[in-house]
């Protein structure tokens, strides 16, 4: 089986007991913690910052912690979040004023570097900068809440960004994030992706254990 990396999105996890839950869903096979980071102001929301990402840590979270900065600026919370223990970080091009400059100070920090792309926006931000990139997260609802649709177009996406990263020969993970489920992570692997973010499907379920096997069957077949 390729390396595929379940990324539980603890957006939707519970926040009153959050170093727990995200232990549970760690224990149960999730690979990746995926940190969603909204600021109010590029995202209508607000949620977590580098305090939080360093009480896991000193909890004992020592899986990657993959940081989805959802915020305008960029810059400046990037040194705030590597030194909490971040282990990718990704942000939206759109929302940084110098999208090289961000990314290699992603890098300068020890971090792996991402960009992510909304439903509308152009993957021709990856245009002079791919050499620079671990990660391309493609979104696959509009960013700001859990628990919304799988947006279909993202599928042409996925294998447009999948066309780019085999054609650069580059070590770069191919992200997805938004209504991934049991019944649709099939197709999106086929399209490409290699990385999948998953809140509400894990979360919502009492077993997150089942959920994620089923999802692994499922990358698996
Ligand atoms: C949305 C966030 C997602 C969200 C995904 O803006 O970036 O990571 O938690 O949640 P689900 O899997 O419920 O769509
Ligand atoms: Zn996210």
């Amino acid at each position: 089986m390729k390396n595929f990396l379940i990324a539980p999105s603890i957006l939707s996890a519970d926040f009153a007991r959050l170093g727990e839950d995200t232990a549970r869903v760690l224990a149960a096979g999730g690979d990746v913690v995926h940190f969603d980071v909204m600021d109010n102001h590029y995202v209508p929301n607000l949620t977590m910052g580098p305090m939080v990402l360093k009480a896991l840590r000193d909890y004992g979270i020592t899986a990657p912690i993959d940081v989805h900065l959802m915020v305008k600026p960029v810059d400046r919370l990037i040194p705030d979040f590597a030194a909490a223990g971040a282990s990718y970080i990704t942000f939206h091009p759109e929302a940084s004023a110098h999208v090289d400059r961000s990314l290699q100070l992603i890098r300068d920090h020890g971090c792996k570097a991402g960009l992510v792309f909304n439903p509308a926006t152009s993957l021709n931000y990856l245009d002079y900068v791919l050499d620079k990139i671990d990660v391309i997260l493609l979104m696959s609802v509009n960013p700001g809440f859990g628990g919304q649709s799988f947006i279909p177009g993202t599928l042409d996406k996925l294998r447009q960004a999948r066309r780019i990263i085999d054609d650069s020969g580059l070590d770069i993970r191919l992200e997805i994030d938004g209504g991934v489920k049991v019944d649709n992570i099939g197709a999106i692997a086929a399209a490409g992706a290699d990385m999948f973010v998953a809140g509400s499907a894990i979360f919502g379920h009492e077993n997150y254990q089942s959920v994620i096997s089923d999802m692994k069957r499922e990358l698996a077949g």
